[in-house]
């Protein structure tokens, strides 16, 4: 039986998934988005879902971009159709309901740093390298680059990074707030089972509820987002996640979720 192209481990609603094909440095080709893609429909159902981490398979590579030799004789019809595979996949692992977490264990490049954007925060080993290379190549960022980077580390260096097309390294992207920790890749194992452990002791109902309220209200002006944040908080109240957690508190034990 062929390796899967997309590993997956649940751990009790925490879903780990490896992007699988080291030989490519886990390059994204149509095969690799098709197989990503079906897993995130799966996982858009799933009402015990309490996270997702994604990470590359090796030591050396989380995504070192899309892939080249298969994107090299496309019409520009055909790279319309594949960037928009790859966007509404993305996109799907973007509005997941629950928390997703990028471990970015090496090459961060082209659609290897469009995919870490979409994810709700990322943390790398400190052998990670970062970059939207595509102006070497003769194209520009196609799996939303252009778009997700200035909205996370600002134009004026998105900019730098797309025209450039330089690598930065992992402390660069920490400096510029593309992802939120470095750690040395042992740590960064020990850092996804500290996550686990976590995410898997909170509130589900409010987890997904803060991710919510932060998603949402982004797109809003501050007044009415901060209205949906009252509806959301209030709407906690409505069931038995927050009698569970407060009454845990007053009776000095830990809550059960
Ligand atoms: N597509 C296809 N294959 C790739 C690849 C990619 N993006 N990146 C690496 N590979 C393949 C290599 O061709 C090589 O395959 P073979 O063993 O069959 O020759 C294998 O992975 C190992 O790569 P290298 O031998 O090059 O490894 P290295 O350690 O010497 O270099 C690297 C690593 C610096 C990441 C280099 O592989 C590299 O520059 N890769 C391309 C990075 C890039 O330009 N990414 C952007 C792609 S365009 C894009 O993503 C567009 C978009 O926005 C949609």
């Amino acid at each position: 039986m062929s390796e899967s192209l997309i590993e997956v481990q649940d751990n009790e609603g925490i879903v780990r998934l490896t992007i699988n094909r080291p030989k490519a440095l886990n390059a994204l080709n149509s095969a690799v988005i098709d197989a990503l893609e079906q897993v995130l429909v799966e996982l858009e159902t799933r009402a015990d879902l309490r996270a997702v981490l994604i990470t590359g398979a090796g030591e050396k590579s989380f995504v070192a971009g899309a892939d080249i030799a298969e994107m090299r004789d496309k019409t520009p019809q055909q790279a319309r159709d594949f960037a928009a595979q790859a966007l509404r996949t993305i996109k799907r692992l973007e509005t997941l309901p629950v928390p997703v977490v990028a471990l970015v264990n090496g090459f961060c490049l082209g659609g290897g740093c469009e995919l870490a954007l979409a994810c709700d925060w990322a943390v790398a080993s400190d052998n990670a390298v970062f970059g939207q290379p595509e102006v070497l190549l003769g194209v520009i960022p196609g799996f939303g680059g252009t778009q997700r980077l200035p909205r996370r580390v600002g134009p004026a260096m998105a900019l730098d990074l797309c025209t450039t097309g330089r690598k930065i390294d992992a402390q660069e992207a920490l400096r510029i707030g593309l992802v939120n920790q470095v750690l040395s890749q042992d740590a960064l194992e020990e850092y996804a089972q500290t996550l686990t452990k976590q995410l898997g002791g909170n509130g589900p109902g409010a987890v997904r509820s803060a991710k919510q309220a932060i998603h949402d209200g982004m797109d809003q002006d501050l007044d009415s987002a901060l209205a949906l944040e009252t509806s959301l908080f209030a709407l906690s109240f409505a069931g038995e996640e927050q009698r569970e957690g407060m009454s845990a508190f007053v009776e000095k034990r830990k809550p059960e979720f």
